[in-house]
């Protein structure tokens, strides 16, 4: 096979923000398969990117650009983050749309087209991830790249009532079908995504094993849980058991048992009912006051975005109330950070942790829900309390599952995470842990990659999807 292109907004190199989940995954196809890296270099520039810059790190290639300042604030912190993050995880409340956002949306990804291209080999196969590159394909395609191109959406896909508050949803509808594989994190996310294309294009459109027949071409679906190096992640967590930063927040427990959230300070991650449940649980079982802690690890991000800034704010007050009503002169509830630590350290925190809180409102995976099951020791394990709005939710069933709306649900199964039997937590771990295993992260680029493949063993045409009468769509 050619190289393999992975194409991302965000790129792990030391200058950028903390990458998030989808880096983990990008990562290990990366380490397997070798290639190159394109995406943003995490800089503003005054002018056009030039040629993407070169950058060599442990092996793996990486090819970055800067963005022009303006286009990249109604890119990434506008179209990107202020309309279709909203958007894709239901939260139409803080859903905005621009013109201009929408045309930025559209410049930003031609641009990283152009500036790719040149790199680009007969023989290479390209995956595009996330949210942020939506048209990227359309655009290379319109460039005149011809090599087979796939698309992962590591967030949900929402479901048409909700997809259609957006006035361009059919152009990005469009823009999706100009991949050979488009890959969603569970059945739902896919579901939603073709029924969509049967409102649109009628319901011939989607033939068996839901690919999409639009326009004389064929786009392949497939649904493709991300998962995580349970084995690397497992010795990593017991090496850094030991390590100073993990011991230090031990002894500073002094005998208290831990509870653990680990969340990148996101609207979506159910933070604010996290806490107010968390409250509910010191009320409503009084003999735990003074007897847990409660580590909330929360690094910032898309400060730009109102939304953050918000709920900080909202945050820091919840997390201020708890603390005000509950703490004691050698006691304080809520431990609540917004700072990143190295993904060992937090492995070491989420193996020292006998109860893990992932109380996402939505979210297209959650791989803290599946890093703290694999970091954990399975003779005396933790428990996971788990939203069943994560995609995490499909496989980890014997999670505590959980509403994450129902924060008296929440504090209740706080309470009978603290008080499982052993025999009953070993069970529940060792079956989430066989689980993991079987769809482990090299399986998730594997078959992605091999179903790539496949698509591109077909003659393909790549002329897009025409779209249909738009005005039908826009009352
Ligand atoms: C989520 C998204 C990723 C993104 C990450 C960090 O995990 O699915 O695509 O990389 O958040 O987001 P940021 O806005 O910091 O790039």
């Amino acid at each position: 096979m050619g190289r393999l292109i992975n194409v991302s907004n965000r790129v792990p190199l030391a200058k950028t923000a903390a990458p998030g989940g989808l880096a983990v995954g990008v990562l290990a196809a990366m380490r397997a398969r070798g290639g190159l890296w394109f995406g943003w270099n995490g800089e503003t520039s005054g002018q056009e990117p030039g040629e993407p810059e070169i950058t060599i790190r442990d092996s793996l290639t990486y090819a970055t650009i800067p963005l022009p300042q303006t286009l990249y604030e109604r890119f990434y912190s506008g179209f990107a983050n202020g309309t279709l993050w909203p958007l894709f995880h239901y939260f139409l409340a803080g859903f905005r749309y621009d013109d201009q956002e929408y045309a930025a949306y559209e410049q930003a990804n031609a641009l990283f087209a152009s500036r790719l291209l040149p790199l680009l080999a007969p023989g290479d196969l390209i995956w595009v991830h996330d949210y942020h590159l939506i048209s990227l394909a359309e655009k290379l395609h319109a460039q005149g790249a011809r090599q087979p191109i796939g698309f992962f959406l590591h967030v949900p896909f929402p479901h048409y009532e909700v997809l259609r508050a957006l006035p361009t949803f059919a152009e990005i509808l469009r823009a999706m079908l100009a991949y050979d594989l488009v890959g969603f994190q569970t059945e739902t996310d896919r579901g939603s995504f073709l029924d969509a294309v049967r409102v649109l294009w009628g319901a011939q459109a989607v033939g068996e094993g839901g690919t999409v027949n639009t326009g004389g071409r064929t786009v392949r679906t497939g649904v493709y849980p991300i998962g995580v190096d349970v084995e690397a992640i497992g010795q990593s967590a017991a090496k850094a058991a030991s390590s100073a930063p993990v011991q230090r927040m031990m002894q500073s427990l002094v005998g208290r048992r831990l509870i653990a959230g680990v969340d990148r300070l996101d609207y979506s991650k159910g933070l604010l009912e996290r806490f107010q449940a968390y409250r509910q649980f010191l009320e409503s079982f009084p003999e735990q006051i003074g007897q847990v802690t409660f580590l909330q690890i929360a690094p910032l991000g898309r400060q730009k975005v109102q939304a953050y800034a918000q709920i900080r704010d909202s945050l820091e007050q919840s997390s201020g109330r708890t603390n005000g009503r509950f703490a004691d002169a050698d006691w304080t509830p809520i431990r609540y950070l917004n700072r990143n630590f190295p993904h060992a350290t937090l492995m070491g925190f989420l193996r020292a942790a006998q109860v893990c809180l992932v109380t996402a409102l939505r979210d297209g995976m959650n791989l803290v829900a599946k890093e703290f099951i694999a970091a954990q020791d399975p003779d005396n394990p933790g428990v996971l309390v788990l939203s069943n709005r994560a995609g995490a939710a499909c496989e980890l069933t014997e999670a505590l599952l959980i509403n994450p709306y129902d924060t008296r649900g929440i504090a209740r199964a706080i309470q009978r995470a603290l008080t499982m039997p052993l025999a009953e937590r070993r069970a529940r771990h060792a079956s989430s842990l066989a689980n993991l295993r079987e769809n482990d992260i090299h399986r998730w680029h594997t078959r992605f990659i091999d179903d790539l493949l496949a698509a591109r063993a077909r003659p393909a045409s790549r002329r897009s999807a025409e779209l249909p009468e738009l005005s039908a769509f826009r009352h």
